[in-house]
């Protein structure tokens, strides 16, 4: 465990900017790196927008990588069994020295936005599976993140983050260039393209649609299992699965808990008519021409 003091830089501190995309000042140090990453053939890349469903596709990932053994999937947190690429705060292991330690065959958690992809990943032509979310629960999940992970700035109002959203000032930047690059990138790579609504609407199928993507085949009861242990009750209450082993100058879960609420249309309970309004328009010009769509309950 890392003193509090050693880690006050990266708290509060406003986002510096890498080739256009806001980020975070120590990720963004840590850059020559991670572009210089060397990926493995069977490294599986797991990327998404934050708050899209990274921790809950990476602990069904790891489920199906130990064949639904629930004991070695406590074995660490979720951010050390899913290593996360760009990270870097001044202390401790980055997410690139996490994974040079790591035994194949790794899964790599990342935000980045497609054009920011380490090469390495096209040359060994990985796997990759993107998630995405709709982005009226990503804001409302963002902000409450922003509040008890204090490597963001501070989200300011409801109001306020909801601008900031939209224009793409956040971390990680624009939603919508995030969600249509990857999708339009999909065209060509080895992409499966799954939406965190198709997961809550129908777990069997997505895990189904993953097995099949991956080539691996399980037994009925194992898939039965991965469901019960990936589900947000079963996650919420692991400690290997719900962030709460990370230090509490980092994230506070008494503000709000990383697991907060885990439902697809929970924006209703916060955007105003007005908000809702404004945001459809913003929404209807900026994914315009695009045959990518969003179900937003
Ligand atoms: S991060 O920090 O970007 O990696 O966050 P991420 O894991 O992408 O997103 C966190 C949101 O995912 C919800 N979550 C789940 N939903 C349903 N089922 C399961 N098992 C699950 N696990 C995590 C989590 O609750 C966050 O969404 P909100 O809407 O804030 O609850």
């Amino acid at each position: 465990p890392l003193l509090a003091m050693e880690q006050e830089d990266a708290i509060r501190q406003e986002l510096g900017s890498l080739h256009g995309i806001p980020l975070f000042k120590s990720f963004i140090e840590g850059w020559p790196q991670v572009k210089a990453f060397q990926a493995r053939p069977d490294d599986l890349l797991i990327s998404t927008y934050p708050k899209s469903g990274t921790t809950w596709l990476s602990e069904i990932m790891d489920m199906i990588y130990h064949n639904g053994n629930v004991e070695k999937c406590r074995r660490d947190a979720i951010y050390n069994r899913v290593p996360f690429l760009e990270m870097k705060v001044s202390k401790g292991p980055s997410g690139v020295e996490q994974l040079e330690k790591t035994p194949s065959p790794r899964l790599v958690k990342t935000h980045l936005p497609v054009q920011l992809l380490p090469t390495s990943f096209w040359e060994k032509d990985c796997k990759i599976i993107y998630m995405a979310r709709n982005p009226k629960d990503v804001v409302i999940s963002y902000y409450f993140f922003h509040q008890m992970a204090k490597i963001h700035p501070d989200p300011g109002t409801k109001a306020e983050f909801l601008e900031n959203f939209m224009a793409g000032k956040v971390a990680y930047g624009s939603w919508y260039d995030h969600v249509r690059g990857w999708w339009e990138e999909k065209q060509e790579k080895k992409i499966l393209y799954l939406f965190y609504e198709d997961m809550k609407k129908d777990p069997r199928w997505e895990v189904q649609k993953i097995l099949q993507f991956l080539g691996k085949e399980l037994a009925e009861e194992t898939v039965e299992r991965i469901l019960h242990y990936t589900s947000f009750q079963e996650m919420k209450k692991n400690p290997a699965a719900n962030y709460e082993t990370m230090l509490p100058t980092l994230m506070d879960h008494s503000l709000s808990p990383f697991l907060r609420k885990g439902i697809s249309g929970d924006w209703k309970n916060h955007f105003t008519v007005a908000q809702n309004e404004h945001f459809n328009q913003h929404y209807q010009e900026h994914m315009a021409g695009s045959d990518l769509h969003f179900q937003m309950e």
